[in-house]
């Protein structure tokens, strides 16, 4: 996939995932062959207003071959502000989250919600094409609580969005299920910008079986969580053989960044991710769970897994 002078060569994406997408996992996941990597959603209105409390989320790696920044907001003049923030000036291209399922999101008439009113959701992508040098993408799902995900996505491309990401499943549906793929089949039979297909790829069979949706590009969520190597796999590698070392990269990155104290908590959910795939590893589970420092979480992971 290309979007002018953007060569995204096999399209493989890192998701976007608020509190979990941070500029560790987004390191690896490049260094592992992901082709580019999404930002956590920023406010909008938070990057005008209180931009400190932004900035933190804005940082990005070398290693991220093409970044992008994603957006949430209902006010398309606040939305194309956004746009040329300073804090977004070191993205390539600026995504708008039209697909956020939270009950707090959606409440705003953000996110998912947009789904509901194309008319204000055109207005949104117009105004940031506007005021944008950089391609302007949309990232949605397949409708609030029925499947709009043709005309959304025809009504995307009319109002300027250079390409767009379907995560198959509606509002109401939040993670059960299946991702609808023949609904991605159908978006991409109906649109002429590139679309990029998401929900579900954990594994060589589900990205194959993505990719016979006729997409031009996958994106990937939960399936890197605790396996930032996927990309790798997807392109024909194989799992590191030390993924201690994964690991302590991971951390190293987040400790140039963040301070111990908020480290600690934070680490403890992708500590848990890259133990899924040890058999027998509750125990270890819950004694990192439960762990008072990060050293202390290191050791308990590096006796297990060398
Ligand atoms: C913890 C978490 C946080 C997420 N945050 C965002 C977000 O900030 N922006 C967004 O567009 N999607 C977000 N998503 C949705 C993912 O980008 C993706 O669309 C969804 O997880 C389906 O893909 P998967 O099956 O590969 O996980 C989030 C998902 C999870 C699990």
């Amino acid at each position: 996939m290309k979007i002018g002078e953007l060569d995204f060569y096999e399209s493989l994406f890192l998701a976007p995932m608020a509190g979990v997408s941070d500029v560790g996992l987004r390191q690896l996941a490049c260094e592992f062959g992901a082709d580019a990597c999404w930002s956590e959603m920023l406010s909008a209105r938070a990057m005008l207003h209180n931009p400190r409390k932004t900035e933190f989320m804005t940082l990005t790696s070398d290693a991220e071959k093409i970044k992008v920044g994603q957006i949430f907001g209902h006010e398309p003049d606040v939305m194309a502000k956004a746009i040329n923030n300073p804090l977004l000036s070191h993205y390539d291209v600026i995504d708008i989250n039209m697909g956020c399922p939270a009950p707090k999101i959606v409440k705003n008439g953000e996110g998912s919600a947009l789904m509901k009113d194309f008319s204000l959701a055109s207005e949104i992508i117009k105004s940031c094409v506007k005021v944008s040098t950089r391609p302007v993408s949309v990232k949605f799902r397949l409708g609030y609580d029925k499947d709009v995900s043709r005309d959304f996505g025809r009504m995307c491309e009319e109002s300027g969005a250079s390409f767009i990401t379907l995560h198959a499943r509606t509002t109401m549906q939040g993670y059960s299920g299946k991702a609808d793929l023949d609904a991605i089949a159908r978006l991409k039979a109906s649109v002429n910008i590139p679309v990029i297909g998401n929900g579900d790829v954990v594994d060589c069979e589900s990205y194959n079986r993505m990719r016979t949706t006729g997409v031009d590009g996958v994106m990937i969520g939960r399936g890197a969580q605790g396996r930032p190597w996927i990309f790798s796999i997807l392109k024909g590698g194989e799992k590191p053989k030390d993924i201690y070392k994964v690991i302590e990269m991971h951390v190293k990155i987040l400790r140039q960044h963040y301070s111990e104290e908020f480290l600690v908590l934070y680490l403890r959910k992708h500590f848990l991710w890259y133990t899924l795939d040890i058999p027998n590893a509750s125990g270890v589970r819950l004694r990192i769970a439960t762990s008072p420092s990060i050293d202390d979480s290191l050791k308990i992971l590096k006796d297990i897994l060398k």
